[in-house]
This record gives C-alpha cells, structure tokens and sequence, in this order.
C-alpha cells in the first residue's frame, strides 16, 4: 500500500533524508539487536526482529505479508494496532459522564469493544515525524466519531535503541470531558512459529511480579466490579513466580476462564498500588527460541489474551514458520499483551480510576511502556 506522509517543516534542510517507506508501505527502524517495521494504517507495527539464542533473527509479531490486507481483513484482530479513543471493553456499550449518558456502538455481544467497529485501529493514521530510529503517527478523532463527547488529538512515537522498542503515546481533549484509554494491542509469539514441535502459546513463560489481583469477568470477558486477589498456585498466578501459560490447561477451571467457549486467559489484572514503575512489569520468555520479553510501562493494569478465538484458517507471515510447512496459526497460538488501566473503569466509580480514565480541557493522557528483548 503505498501511502502519503506529511513532513515537519524544515525537514527538507537537514543533512540526511528522513527513511521513507519502502514500496509495500512500511518504515523500517532499526538498532543494535532490534529492527522493527511500521504502516500508518491503525499506527501498526508489522513485523519485530530479534536474535533467538542461536543468534537467528526471529519475526516474533502476528502480522500479514501484504499491507494491504490489513484494511480489509474481516477478522481485524487489531495485530499490533493501537484501539482507540477507549481501549477493551465498555459494559451495555454506555457511560456517563456529569449526570449525561452516552451510548456506543455493541461490537461484542452486548457491549463495545475497542470503540466499535471503526475507528483509531481502522484508519490510516497520519505520518507527523520521521527519522531513523523514531516514527510518530497522529490521529485527529472528531467529536461522537465513536458516540463519545469532544474530539480528541492523538499521537504514538514508536523508537528503537539496542535490543529496546519504546512507545510513548499522548492525547487531549480540548473541548469536553471524554474517555480516554489507549494501548499498543501487541501479539507475540516468541518462537514465530518456527518450533517444529508446538505452535502454541502454553509452552512459554510469563511473570508479572505486581499482578496480585485479577478482575472477575462474566461470561462476555466483561468485569463484574469485584477485584480478586491471586494467590499461590491459583489459575491467575502469574506473580508467585514464572508460570508457563499452560501450567493451569488440565483444570477444569481452564476451560471457559475468559468466557463462553474460550479456555486459558482473555483477563485484566491490576498492579499492586504503588509499585517500582522503573521495574519490570510483565516478563514473556520461550525456552524454545531462548527469547525474553521484559515490559517496563507506566499503566496501572495488562490485559493478557491467549488467542482462543484463532480459527486455524489464518496465516503467519512468509518471515516466520519453517520452510516446507503450512502457515495456519492454530488456535491459542499467541498472546496478546496490552498495558492500559482498569477495563470499563469508566463504568465502575468505586475503583478510583475516573481521574487515569476520563481527559478534559487542560488534561493531558500520557502513556508509555518499553520492551527490552533478551535471552532466557
Ligand atoms: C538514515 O539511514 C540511512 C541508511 O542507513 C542513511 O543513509 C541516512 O543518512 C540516515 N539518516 C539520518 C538522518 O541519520
Ligand atoms: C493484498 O490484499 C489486497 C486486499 O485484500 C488484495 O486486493 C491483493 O490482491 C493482495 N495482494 C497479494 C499479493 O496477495
Ligand atoms: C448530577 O446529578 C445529581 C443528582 O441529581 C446532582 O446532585 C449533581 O449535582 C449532578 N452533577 C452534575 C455535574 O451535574
Ligand atoms: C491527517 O491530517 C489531515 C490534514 O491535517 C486531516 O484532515 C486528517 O483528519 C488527519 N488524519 C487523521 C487520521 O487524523
Ligand atoms: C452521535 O452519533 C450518533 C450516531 O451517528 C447519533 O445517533 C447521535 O445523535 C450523535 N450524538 C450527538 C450528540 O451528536
Ligand atoms: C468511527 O470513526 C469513523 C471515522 O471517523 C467514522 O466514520 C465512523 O462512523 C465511526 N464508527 C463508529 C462505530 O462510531
Ligand atoms: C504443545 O505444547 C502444549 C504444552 O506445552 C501441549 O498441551 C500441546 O498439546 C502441544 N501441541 C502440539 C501440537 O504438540
Ligand atoms: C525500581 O526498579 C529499578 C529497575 O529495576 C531499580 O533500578 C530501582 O532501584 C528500583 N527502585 C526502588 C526504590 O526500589
Ligand atoms: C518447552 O520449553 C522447554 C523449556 O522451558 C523446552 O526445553 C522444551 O523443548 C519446550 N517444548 C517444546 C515442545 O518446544
């Protein structure tokens, strides 16, 4: 897909020329040990390099060859996009804000997901600033584009330093008081299906040292408002120590934990309150490839999804897999990883998260998270 991009001004005076996308549409970044790839359809990041431990660089993102499917894909599973003005789920699709209720689109059962069927990860974003090691995408979303009050001003920069993808995000509403919850929908999958013996996600190892609580969701994966606690051993156990992601699979428990007809994780577990912010938050390893995955961000929750609802009809990209096989990606065949604050917050005063959650005039949204890619 060939795409326009917009400059800054004065750009054309600077010594080197900015990248430009190649003939598919993609920027490419790169860094010591890290080479990532973007379009400005949905902000997307399209393909992730990094050494696996026997220094063979390995695609370890779900993605398409062709750019330009992904404005047409019917699944639009939001590969690596950025969902948006409010991330996840909005329960019965209302809210209120200042005694007025507002109603959004019913995109998943009974409620809104991701802001309905269009929107920030529908559309092809502007390009505001390019250079080698940096890429900055924009989005202006007018006024009730998604049934929710006052536009919104976006942006995303996505960067690269050695072994490192950082992605800083801003926003504000200058004319009304509005949701505002965004995240970078990133699905992994450490060993880009080129382990011969098991394309699942079960084998690879997750910690999450301050998810000592988990939200209770109903069958549609929407919160009830009651916040669990997660002890020793329990399914949602990812803080006592690493778990593997199918340490729990032969629970009964296991099947419909993210409701009907969806076994292993669709969840939100909130951080422990006043946590190292500078730590290591979520950690995803695969002893297979040898890769590690560590998240540092400055979002007080992660959604973590193990792709139940792939259908085995979908192919991995032509960078990924091992010559000669097929390329369907099986069902939990990647986990997506997606820091944000609490799910439905907005609907659910009693948790405290209308001030992380709902932007007016003078109120600025910031969000940011680094993955700092390694070795087991
Ligand atoms: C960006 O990288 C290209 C290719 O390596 C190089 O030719 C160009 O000078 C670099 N631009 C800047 C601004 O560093
Ligand atoms: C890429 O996807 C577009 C949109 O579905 C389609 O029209 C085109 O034929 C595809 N190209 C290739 C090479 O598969
Ligand atoms: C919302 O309604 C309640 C009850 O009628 C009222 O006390 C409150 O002042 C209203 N708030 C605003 C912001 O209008
Ligand atoms: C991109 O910029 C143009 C010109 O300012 C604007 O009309 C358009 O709405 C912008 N696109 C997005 C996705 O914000
Ligand atoms: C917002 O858009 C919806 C759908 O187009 C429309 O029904 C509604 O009247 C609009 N609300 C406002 C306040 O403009
Ligand atoms: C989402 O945004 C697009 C582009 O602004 C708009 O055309 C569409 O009506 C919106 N969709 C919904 C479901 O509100
Ligand atoms: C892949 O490994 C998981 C456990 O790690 C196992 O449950 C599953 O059956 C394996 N799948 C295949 C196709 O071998
Ligand atoms: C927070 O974590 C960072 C990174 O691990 C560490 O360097 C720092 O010492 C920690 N700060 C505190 C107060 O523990
Ligand atoms: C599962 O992971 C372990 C290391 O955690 C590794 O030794 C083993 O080969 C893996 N199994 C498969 C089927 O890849």
């Amino acid at each position: 897909m060939r795409v326009s991009h917009v400059l800054l001004a004065g750009s054309a005076f600077a010594a080197a020329a900015p990248p430009a996308p190649d003939a598919d549409g993609k920027y490419t970044l790169e860094a010591a040990g890290i080479k990532a790839q973007f379009i400005p359809y949905a902000a997307t990041l399209t393909n992730l390099f990094v050494k696996d431990k026997n220094g063979v660089e390995r695609d370890i993102v779900l993605g398409y060859d062709n750019t330009s499917f992904y404005p047409v894909d019917p699944g639009h599973p939001v590969y690596n996009a950025i969902p948006g003005r409010y991330a996840n789920r909005i329960g019965g699709g209302k809210f209120s804000i200042d005694n007025v209720t507002y109603h959004t689109e019913l995109n998943d059962g009974p409620n809104t997901l991701h802001s309905g069927t269009k929107n920030w990860s529908f559309r092809t974003w502007n390009v505001t600033e390019v250079t080698n090691s940096s890429i900055t995408f924009s989005i202006y979303d007018p006024a009730n584009s998604t049934g929710m009050p006052g536009r919104v001003e976006a942006s995303v920069t996505y960067s690269v330093a050695k072994n490192k993808w950082k992605i800083v995000m801003d926003a504000i509403s200058p004319e009304a008081k509005t949701p505002i919850q965004l995240t970078q929908h990133t699905y992994f999958q450490l060993d880009a299906f080129a382990n011969p013996d098991n394309r699942t996600i079960w084998n690879h190892t997750l910690h999450m040292p301050f998810a000592k609580r988990v939200m209770v969701a109903d069958q549609n994966a929407l919160p009830t408002g009651v916040i669990d606690d997660v002890s020793l051993g329990e399914i949602d156990d990812f803080h006592t120590a690493p778990h593997k992601l199918g340490f729990a699979s032969d629970r009964v428990s296991f099947e419909d934990h993210c409701g009907n007809g969806c076994h292993g994780y669709n969840g939100n577990w909130p951080f422990d309150d006043g946590r190292n912010k500078s730590a290591v938050a979520v950690s995803l390893s695969s002893g297979w490839s040898g890769i590690r995955a560590d998240l540092v961000t400055n979002q007080d929750a992660i959604v973590i999804y193990t792709c139940n609802w792939n259908d085995g009809k979908t192919e991995f990209k032509s960078t990924q897999g091992v010559a000669g096989q097929d390329k369907f990606i099986p069902r939990d065949g990647c986990i997506a990883i997606e820091a944000q604050d609490y799910v439905d917050g907005i609907n659910h005063p009693e948790w405290g998260r209308l001030s992380h959650q709902i932007f007016g005039p003078g109120q600025k949204y910031h969000w940011e998270s680094e993955w700092t890619f390694g070795l087991v």
